[in-house]
Parts: C-alpha cells; structure tokens; sequence
C-alpha cells in the first residue's frame, strides 16, 4: 500500500489549524497554507498554544509536541504546500465554487500520485472528485472541531474512489490519532445532516420566543445529556459555516433544512461566533467565552 509520507493542509482556519496539528503529530511532514498571511502568521501560534495545552494536561509528549512542531511548515503559495505532497486535505470555506477553483490549482502542482481529499461537511465529493481529474484518488475526510480533540473522521466515497485510495486515506487518518467510519456520498454524510438539523430546529425555536439561547444550550445539555447546546456548537462551528452548510442541504435535501432569517442575520451582522469574537455569545481573542 502507498506509504503517506507528506500532507498538504489548505486553509489555516478553523478546521484547518487542527488537521495540521494531528497530522504533524502523526509523523508527516506537514505544509499548512492559507491566502492569508496573517491567518497563517496566527495558525503557527494557536497551534502552538493547542501543543502547550496538550502537553500541560498530559495528552501530548513535550518531545513529541517540539517534533510535531518540526516537522509542520508554513507556506505562502499554494505552489509550495503541494509540491511534495502525497495526500492534499483542503479545508477552505464551505464553498463548491471556492473548493473547485483550489482543486484545479492543485492539480497543476501536486504530483500526479498524490491523493486529494476535501474537509467538506456537506457538499459533493464526486462532484470536486470529477473536476479534480483523478476521482479515484479523492475522497472525502471530514474532521471534526476541534480537530485535535475530536475523534471521528468520516471517511466519505464518492463515487469512483478507489478501494486503494479507501485504504490508504483510512491509514493516514489513524495515524493522525482518528476512529474512521466510511460513508456514502449524500449530502451531509451521516454527521452534519443531523447536527445542522438541530441547529436549525435550535434557531427557530428562538426565533418563535420558546426560551433564550442560554436556556435552551442549558435545556440540551441538561435535559439530553448533549456536551454542549445548539447555540454553543454553532459559535464553535461558524454561523457562516453552518449557513453555507444548511444553504446546500436545504437545495438538496428539502425544506426540513431550510435556514432561518434569523441566523441569516447574525451572518450579516458579522456575528460568526467564537472566530470572529461574538455569534450567540461573546469570547476572548483565545476563544474563551465572556460573562
Ligand atoms: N467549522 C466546523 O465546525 C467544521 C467542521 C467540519 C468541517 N468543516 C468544513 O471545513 C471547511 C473549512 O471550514 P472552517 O470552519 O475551517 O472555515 P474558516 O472560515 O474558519 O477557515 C477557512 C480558511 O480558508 C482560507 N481560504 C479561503 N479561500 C482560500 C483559498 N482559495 N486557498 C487557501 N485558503 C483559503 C481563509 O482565509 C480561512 O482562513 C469547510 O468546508 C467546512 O464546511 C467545518
């Protein structure tokens, strides 16, 4: 079976800060990228912040937090991040046109063996899979936030991907520490179709008065023994990342999907949640949530 050696990261946001944490951490040699410079700039510094924090409540070696740091580097060009890569994860907002547009520009760098796989939560693999070139090296991985905390990747099958490329993606993934369960492509896979579901029933419930946001997070967790309540998963998620999401199922898969004005206007308004320092609640520039 093909050795993955190297792994390529596009996006240094949310999720992919995280991937690149586990995949430095699992051995490859990690090249982390973003058109972003400042963002790349502030991805090394979280990541070293999540390392410190790993080692300091005796999840992470110290030894193996200063290696994992060697072994990732930051590039500025897309160029440089794929040129050795054999696996490619991209992590980029929850946008086909976006994810197409990047695909096509790494086809043109990577080598011509290397696996491609997208960090979607919702959107079509054969689709990005097609367009790619190579659809039987592409597949789907889908972390999960926080990427180096959560357990499950979601190994997703488009179509033409091979059972070679299944296998190899399956290796890499629990070498970055991960359980893997294999999906079909449908929209939203067996994981954000659920959770976007209850986010969304969680907005309209707002919306009609049921009870405020905090007494609803409380209710969930209470009540349902969820770790954490609607309205803190979406701050944690992305409102803009959780629309994007709803904005595909709904086109997909029906009305149950359909997003509420209200969340369309925390998105205007600018309110993300924890990354942009305020959605439903309010955080510190570390992401910790303020009284
Ligand atoms: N946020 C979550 O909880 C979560 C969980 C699982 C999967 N996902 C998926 O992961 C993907 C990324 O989501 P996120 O929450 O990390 O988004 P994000 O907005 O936090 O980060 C996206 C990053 O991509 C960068 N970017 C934009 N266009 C780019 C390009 N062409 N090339 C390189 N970098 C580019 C941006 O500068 C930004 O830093 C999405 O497909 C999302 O659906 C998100």
């Amino acid at each position: 079976m093909t050795e993955i050696r190297s792994v390529a990261v596009l996006g240094a946001g949310t999720m992919g800060c995280g991937i690149a944490q586990v995949a430095a951490l699992g051995g490859f040699a990690t090249h982390l990228y973003d058109l972003d410079g400042e963002v790349l700039m502030r991805a090394r510094a979280a990541i070293e912040r999540q390392l410190a924090r790993g080692v300091e409540l005796g999840k992470v070696e110290s030894a193996a937090a200063a290696t994992a740091l060697g072994r990732l580097s930051l590039a500025a060009k897309i160029a440089n991040a794929v040129a050795e890569a054999d696996l490619v994860i991209e992590a980029v907002p929850e946008s086909l046109a976006a994810k197409l547009a990047l695909f096509a520009e790494v086809v043109r760098h990577a080598p011509a063996g290397a696996f491609l796989a997208s960090n979607t939560s919702a959107l079509s693999i054969t689709e990005m899979a097609a367009a790619s070139g190579r659809p039987e090296r592409f597949a789907g991985l889908h972390f999960f936030n926080p990427a180096h905390v959560m357990r499950l990747v979601e190994l997703v099958r488009g179509l033409e991907t091979s059972d070679a490329t299944v296998a190899v993606l399956r290796a890499a993934a629990e070498r970055m520490g991960k359980e893997v369960v294999v999906v079909r492509d449908v929209p939203g896979f067996a994981t954000s179709r659920i959770n976007a579901l209850v986010g969304n029933e969680a907005f309209r419930m707002l919306e009609q008065g049921v009870a405020s946001a905090e007494e609803i997070d409380r209710a969930v967790r209470l009540g349902l023994n969820h770790p954490m309540g609607p309205f803190e998963m979406v701050d944690l998620v992305g409102l803009d990342t959780r629309l994007a999401i709803l904005e595909h199922l709904h086109a997909t898969l029906g009305e149950a999907f359909r997003p509420t004005n209200l969340q369309r206007q925390f998105v205007q308004a600018g309110r993300l949640g924890r990354k942009s320092g305020r959605g439903i609640y309010r955080y510190d520039e570390q992401g910790r949530r303020l009284p």
